[in-house]
């Protein structure tokens, strides 16, 4: 492991164009739970179910009651960790280009980091479904649920549910990014969905190294990865960014 942590340390601080691809493990040491695995979301309820766009249409007092209300709680409560702060501080010192995240949690911009791009959204906003006002999520009233807007419309979050698509400008950069950077670092994806888990695929396939840091190994690891540093993120991206500060 120090000699992986030497290794990424050695890699990051030869290049200036490094793209962070992020996923729900990297929220874990916030206190946000992952979706899969062990205490994740999906192991208590079914995503087809209950974070589908079809399901939210037909019946969103029954998504609030048993995602969106926990979430919105959970969220609100979480501060960015290590793992966070070490990608802001990578970005500080001119490496580290931008940060796709999966995540709608906010905490890389908490964290520091400039140029993020939402792949799936950010749960700190809320549409009206009538007449598409937005407005924050801390400000809306949850003691009716689903929440409503003035006009009386339904809030869904400026979130991507199962079924939608992913917002092309979002799409069309995170792509850009991945076939032009020269090391993507992977963080906390178990990397089980698309078109996200394509990003290190594409950055792969132009020449860029892959370095992936998770706990587990993931259906990269072997065929994409050119290494994964196994364990916690804020850990071993503290580590990392300790051994980068010292060689410059
Ligand atoms: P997952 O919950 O699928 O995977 C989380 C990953 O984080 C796993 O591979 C864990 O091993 C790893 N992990 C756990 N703790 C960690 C830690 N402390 N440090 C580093 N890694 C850790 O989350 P995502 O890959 O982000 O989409 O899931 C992708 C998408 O699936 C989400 O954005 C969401 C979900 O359904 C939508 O809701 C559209």
């Amino acid at each position: 492991m120090d000699e992986l942590i030497k290794r990424a340390g050695r890699d990051l601080a030869s290049s200036k164009n490094v793209v962070a691809l992020t996923g729900a493990g990297i929220s874990v040491e916030s206190g946000i739970p992952p979706f899969r695995g062990k205490g994740g979301i999906w192991e208590k309820i079914d995503p087809m179910e209950f974070a589908h766009i079809d399901t939210f249409m037909k019946e969103p007092g029954k998504v609030w009651n048993v995602l969106l209300k926990d979430m919105k709680e959970i969220i609100d409560k979480a501060k960015p960790n290590d793992a966070h702060k070490g990608l802001a501080e990578l970005e500080k010192l001119g490496i580290l280009k931008a940060v796709i995240t999966q995540n709608v949690d906010g905490l890389h911009q908490k964290a520091g980091n400039r140029d993020v791009i939402e792949f799936h959204g950010n749960f700190a906003w809320q549409r009206c479904l009538e007449c598409n006002k937005v407005c924050e999520t801390r400000e809306i009233d949850l003691t009716q649920i689903p929440p409503r807007c003035e006009c009386g419309g339904i809030y869904r979050p400026e979130c991507v549910f199962f079924g939608e698509m992913i917002p092309p400008h979002h799409l069309i950069r995170s792509r850009d990014l991945a076939s032009t950077c020269d090391i993507m670092l992977v963080v906390g994806t178990s990397a089980l969905v698309q078109p996200a888990a394509y990003m290190p695929v594409m950055a792969k396939q132009s020449g860029a190294k892959i370095i992936e840091i998770n706990p587990e190994k993931t259906p990269m690891t072997k065929s994409v990865s050119d290494y994964i540093i196994m364990g916690q993120a804020g850990r071993i991206i503290s580590a990392i960014v300790k051994e980068i500060k010292q060689q410059l």
